[in-house]
């Protein structure tokens, strides 16, 4: 089957994690917070919240305090992708808000590709101390829930999209357990 823009766009996405000089500009950040909310949540609750960080101390402070995300001192600008418990459908003990912030997180990081730019996903949820960190430098009251910190900048170029199909994985009609060889795969390295 022929690939189409959108497909492209889908298997180019790869984690970038090394950034040239060069700055994002504004409207292409709120671009990339619009494509976060066209995302699909349950029951249209929408529970998410952008922090768009652009300055440099601040990207600092949250490189020196989240080991995984070091990236983010050398990025552009950071999107943190947050979900508030109050709003997200089936109340606020529920974890649906982490979900439907993946679905958000996942869109900015294919609307980045599709302009150029570099990006990667760095865990908050579901850890406190990551968590924890995001919310002291950023001022999320308790109630608003970092997922993920988005670093991005412009690639520095290398990066190559990881071929992940595996057939193994796909079950027709109903599941068969299939216990056949697995194609090698690199630990990520996460910096
Ligand atoms: C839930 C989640 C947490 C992740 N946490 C980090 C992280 O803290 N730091 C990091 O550098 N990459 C992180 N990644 C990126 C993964 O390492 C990356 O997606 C994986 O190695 C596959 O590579 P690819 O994105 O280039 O396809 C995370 C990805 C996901 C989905």
């Amino acid at each position: 089957m022929e690939m189409n823009e959108t497909l492209k766009t889908i298997f180019s996405r790869k984690s970038v994690r090394a950034y040239a000089e060069g700055a994002i500009s504004k409207e292409q950040l709120e671009m990339l917070v619009r494509a976060g909310m066209a995302a699909p949540s349950a029951v249209d609750q929408r529970p998410w919240e952008f922090v768009v960080v652009t300055d440099r101390a601040t990207l600092a402070r949250l490189a020196e305090r989240l080991s995984y995300a070091k990236m983010a001192a050398r990025a552009a600008a950071a999107i943190v992708v947050c979900g508030d418990l109050r709003r997200q459908w089936g109340g606020p003990d529920s974890v649906m808000w982490s979900i439907d912030c993946a679905a958000a997180a996942q869109n900015i990081l294919l609307a980045a590709e599709s302009l150029g730019l570099g990006a990667v996903w760095t865990a908050g949820y579901p850890y406190p101390d990551r968590m924890g960190a995001m919310r002291e430098i950023l001022s999320l009251p308790d109630y608003i829930q970092p997922l993920t910190l988005i670093p991005m900048g412009i690639p520095r170029g290398g990066e190559k999209p990881k071929e992940k199909w595996n057939p193994a994985r796909l079950h027709w009609e109903r599941y068969r357990e299939n216990l056949g060889a697995e194609p090698e795969k690199r630990a990520a390295v996460h910096e």
